[in-house]
């Protein structure tokens, strides 16, 4: 098997999705235009989102022959993300997100169910694989499948990337040690550090790791720091704001691209939030993600040419 460019350890989840009318009458049925059931999941969608644009990617999950499982094989299969590194087993099924889009904010809001989910044993994650990868992008879903994952990539050229929510703050703490590129949420590094400012969030975070830590913050953007100050990356105007979901995980999977092609941190930045401004017009966090050829004609901020021209001309 050739080496990966980025390998997904992380939440295996289908969503439903749902934009609901202007107006709810409980206890009636509505006829909706937009309700669907797509993969979803952090580092699923940034894995998809990474595949769309050419590169390889494998995501690792535990999956049983049922529904779920069937409707998040195909998802996967569908972006090009390779699903050779799963494991079989039929007890196990991916996570059930309900996702409600509120169509006066494009806010949503999230229902989870785990019954039966896969979770990954130690003999799962795949060690020589992750070491070959050029990405690891690993979530805060399931920490001792994170750690394992992050520890398998420790001393090899492979750079692992984070994409954290929450958690129990100590241990999360550690593992942001164990990463190269921590990209978070304000919120998380805000649960992480104490501090309140993006500037100083980053600054207490990069005190925990001797990787790059960079915080995203919705429509605010996003900052790195870099040479101890923070640089900010404003979000990109949306002429139409539908669905927000999966924009963190879009940020990602561009980062991670930057990650691939060697581009310095403030490209990956761009190319992450031009990313997320094409997700947030549709609804469903997959739903826009833009192949290879897509690229040339979204609109986009001012580097748009810069981010094009690196990219190579053969992908996707
Ligand atoms: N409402 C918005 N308008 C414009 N850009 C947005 C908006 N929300 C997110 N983005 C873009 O996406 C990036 C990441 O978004 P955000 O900080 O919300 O991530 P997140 O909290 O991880 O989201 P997710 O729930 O999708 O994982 C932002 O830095 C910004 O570039
Ligand atoms: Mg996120």
């Amino acid at each position: 098997m050739l080496p990966f460019d980025l390998i997904a350890v992380g939440l295996n989840a289908v969503d439903v999705v749902v934009r609901l009318p202007d107006r709810v009458n409980p206890g009636t049925k509505h006829l909706v235009d937009d309700l669907l059931i797509l993969g979803g999941g952090p580092v699923g969608t940034g894995s998809a989102a990474v595949a769309l644009l050419g590169y390889s990617a494998a995501f690792v999950a535990r999956v049983g022959r049922n529904t779920l499982s069937e409707v998040s094989i195909d998802q996967f299969r569908r972006c090009g993300v390779s699903t050779d590194l799963m494991v079989h087993d039929e007890a196990s099924r991916p996570a059930i997100a309900l996702v409600e889009i509120d169509p006066a904010t494009a806010a949503r809001t999230v229902y989870v169910n785990l019954d039966g989910y896969g979770y990954l044993r130690p003999g799962d994650i795949p060690v020589a694989a992750i070491r070959s990868a050029k990405v690891l992008m690993v979530d805060s879903y399931d920490l001792d499948t994170t750690e394992r994952a992050l520890r398998a990539a420790q001393g090899s050229a492979c750079r692992s990337l984070l994409d954290f929510e929450g958690g129990d703050t100590a241990r999360l703490r550690t593992l942001v040690a164990l990463g190269t590129d921590i990209v978070l949420p304000l919120e998380c590094g805000r649960q992480l550090t104490g501090q309140t400012s993006p500037d100083a969030v980053l600054r207490a975070l990069a005190t925990l790791t001797a990787g790059q830590v960079v915080v995203t913050d919705g429509e605010n953007g996003s900052w790195g720091w870099e040479n101890g100050a923070a640089v900010h990356q404003p979000a990109l105007p949306v002429a139409q704001k539908v669905d927000s979901t999966g924009c963190g995980d879009a940020y990602h999977a561009g980062y991670a691209v930057g990650l691939i092609e060697g581009w310095p941190l403030p490209l990956r930045m761009e190319f992450g939030t031009l990313l997320a401004s094409r997700v947030i017009t549709k609804v469903g966090g997959r739903t826009a993600l833009p192949t290879r050829k897509d690229l040339p004609g979204m609109m986009a901020g001012v580097s748009e040419d810069r981010i094009i021209a690196r990219l190579p001309a053969t992908q996707g």
